[in-house]
């Protein structure tokens, strides 16, 4: 896709800022083409070097990366466009399973927690009684001891969210330039995230069971400083890290003691396998566990456990800014911890959520499609032609988000997210995915009127 865009300036920052305006206005669309460096040096009237350094400036700030023998182009999703802009509303009469994101019927309602909090939360809470909430944390602690996550000698914080823990963790840990483990494929947010720190991803393969032991062990070969694995319902296969696959990782990762290892628990209480940690003392580490899926994303809080120097650094970050996660917000998840009816609502779900994927992934095995999703409310599917099956699940009523947003090495595929499902969607959901990835097996299906 080339630019249609008259790119300007005469120095590297009037350029660089000239493309990123493009960007953020949306002449530029992601994944579109920058012209080659010499071809906009001869039209500018400035040295080559110049737009060297602006489209090297763009790079390490994740606006556009470079793509081998075909330049420089705009990132899929560039850190300086809106989320609105980002956000193609899935076609009037498609059942949107593009989103990732947990079914609204089944978070629990927060109407009556928030009453509760009214009366208990009254008195203002100042600076001085700022910071991580200390009830949140206590309770915090026994939840992670019972899954076995060595909180006997770590340090507890709280951020907004599993992103904002994992922004700090890399940015106060790591250096522009310096290499990061990252599933692939993996969460588009943290591929995004990393590109936006000016970090390189170095991709790490997964199977049902995890990250690959080979894969973590070329990681590591090639002198990551840190690697981020999610511990269970990968986004997007589903994978969940076996006990057996954890103990071959920490025999990899005991040659790297330097290496920053952060797991990303964000099933949480949904999760249907054990937690099977990797990190512990001896090593820089930090573990993640949002409540975004159980009890629903806006709350923005993640619980953060790790080494002492780790979660200091997280926290002196947070200091310099946003300060702490108020302490209302925290309050709540207690409220939500502490009520045994959300208890109840997130084991409907978790169960709920189980079903569905399993319904789904049987009705397509019975297609002769092979699909991932061990765990969580996602699942992946391989094809020789994304953007075709992607077209093709559209035209039969099914919105699913391109394999693109995920992948760096990893082979074509397409993920959709079964929280928006009933069990009465799944066969003809399935005849859809069978047609669109051209299963043998596939029925002829005509378009879906819902
Ligand atoms: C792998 C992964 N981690 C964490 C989260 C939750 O992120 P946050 O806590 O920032 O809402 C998600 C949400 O989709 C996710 O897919």
């Amino acid at each position: 896709m080339p630019v249609h865009y008259q790119i300007e300036g005469r120095g590297a920052a009037e350029i660089a800022a000239s493309v990123e305006a493009g960007v953020r206005a949306g002449t530029i669309p992601p994944g579109a083409a920058l012209p080659p460096v010499r071809v906009l040096a001869t039209e500018l009237g400035v040295a080559a070097n110049t737009v060297a350094a602006a489209y090297k400036g763009l790079r390490q700030r994740g606006v556009v990366e470079t793509a081998g023998r075909n330049g420089t182009r705009v990132r899929p999703r560039p850190p300086v466009t809106s989320r609105a802009a980002r956000r193609v509303p899935a076609p009037p009469g498609t059942v949107d399973l593009s989103t990732g994101e947990p079914a609204r019927r089944l978070l629990p309602r927060l109407g009556p927690l928030v009453q509760r909090l009214a009366v208990s939360a009254d008195e203002p809470v100042g600076y001085a009684g700022s910071g991580a909430w200390p009830e949140l944390i206590a309770l915090a602690r026994t939840r992670f001891a019972a899954d076995d996550v060595p909180v006997a000698d770590a340090a507890l914080t709280v951020t907004s969210g599993t992103l904002d823990a994992l922004e700090r963790l890399l940015g106060s840990h790591l250096r522009p330039g310096d290499r990061v483990g990252v599933e692939d494929p993996g969460w588009a947010n943290l591929i995004d995230l990393v590109a936006a720190l000016g970090l390189e991803p170095f991709p790490v393969p997964v199977d049902d069971e995890g990250p690959t032991v080979d894969g973590l062990r070329r990681a590591v070969a090639a002198g990551v400083a840190a690697v981020v694995v999610t511990s269970r319902a990968q986004n997007p296969t589903g994978a969940s890290i076996s006990a057996q696959r954890a103990d071959r990782l920490r025999h990899v990762l005991a040659d790297a003691p330097e290496v920053l290892v952060i797991e990303d628990d964000h099933a949480a209480e949904l999760a249907e396998q054990p937690l099977a940690t990797l990190a512990g003392p001896g090593r820089p580490w930090a573990l993640t566990r949002s409540v975004s899926k159980p009890y629903g994303p806006d709350l923005r809080v993640a619980l953060v456990a790790g080494d002492q120097t780790t979660i200091a650094r997280v926290e002196g970050r947070m200091r310099l800014g946003s300060g702490w996660v108020s302490t209302l917000l925290q309050r709540l998840v207690v409220e939500l911890w502490r009520d045994p009816s959300v208890a109840a609502t997130v084991a409907g779900a978790k169960h709920e959520y189980a079903q569905l994927r399993s319904a789904v992934l049987s009705a397509l095995a019975a297609r002769g499609v092979s699909a991932q999703g061990a765990s969580g409310i996602n699942c992946w599917v391989s094809t020789s032609d994304e953007s075709a099956a992607v077209v093709t699940m559209r035209d039969l009523g099914w919105a699913v988000a391109p394999g693109s947003l995920f992948r760096l090495g990893t082979p074509p595929g397409f993920r959709f997210t079964v929280a928006p499902l009933a069990l009465s969607d799944v066969e003809r959901l399935a005849d859809a995915v069978a047609a669109a990835v051209g299963a043998p097996g596939a029925n002829p299906v005509v378009g879906l009127s819902r």
